[in-house]
């Protein structure tokens, strides 16, 4: 593994919002028997992103169906209100947007006081200088490169300078730098050369609609990632 890359290491975090939605909790199995690290968890309010996904409740009855991490993007407006009903549904991180409220710092502080890890998620549109002054707060940054709001959306190129940048700003500290939206086969090699170590991936996961398409589908990610890390498959 190249020196560079060793600290954080390699995650596919399919997110369900691309799964079917009549059986989430055997969707869940699904991923996790099919060699998902983390559970991806879009959280959508039709305010702060044009469209409306699932809550805190949602979370907590498909908990019980795998011990694997709980990643949870919340895209809601304001989302202060809400932090302690996510950490108790079970979510592992909590990550809300920079600009989803005027006081990132107090959301980030008290994502750590219930016990949480803590990401901030970019817009396409979001310089990384919005984290600068929270970078001691940060677990890990959540870097858009669709619009958030719909998953199947074409991936938007600048999001690799933006992981460059931030793998530059970030460098010694112990922070994911995790992309999220249109990421696939095809492009996770460059966005592991890029820096970034966490791939969210809906559609590309879900294709297929079996628990054998998913472990190849999410495979085909892990692999060229890994390659282009310089790490063994
Ligand atoms: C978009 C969400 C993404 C989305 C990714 O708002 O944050 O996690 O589900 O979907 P794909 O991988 O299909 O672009
Ligand atoms: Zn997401």
């Amino acid at each position: 593994m190249s020196a560079q890359f060793a600290s954080r290491p390699l995650v596919i975090a399919p997110s369900i919002l691309a799964s079917d939605f009549a059986k989430l909790g055997e969707e869940v199995r699904a991923v996790d028997a099919a060699g998902a690290d983390w559970i991806h968890l879009d959280v959508m309010d039709g305010h702060f992103v044009p469209n409306i996904s699932y809550g805190p409740d949602v979370i907590k009855a498909i908990r019980p169906h795998t011990k694997k991490i709980f990643d949870a993007h919340l895209m809601i407006s304001p989302a202060d209100p809400y932090l302690e009903a996510f950490a108790k549904a079970g979510c592992d991180h909590i990550t809300v947007h920079a600009e989803a409220g005027p006081h990132l710092h107090r959301s980030l502080q008290a994502i750590r006081a219930l016990g949480k890890k803590a990401g901030v998620s970019l817009n396409p549109g979001t310089p990384i200088t919005a984290i600068e002054y929270v970078i001691d707060m940060i677990d890990l940054v959540l870097v858009m490169s669709v619009n958030p709001g719909f998953g199947g959306q074409a991936f938007i190129p600048s999001a690799l300078g933006k992981i460059q940048d931030l793998r530059a700003m970030t460098a010694g500290r112990p922070i994911d730098i995790e992309v999220d939206g249109g990421v696939g086969p095809d492009n996770s090699a460059q966005l592991a050369a890029a820096g970034a170590n966490a791939f969210v991936a809906g559609s590309a996961v879900f294709k297929g609609g079996t628990m054998e398409a998913y472990k190849a589908n999410i495979s085909a990610i892990r692999n060229a990632a890994a390659q282009a890390r310089g790490e063994a498959i």
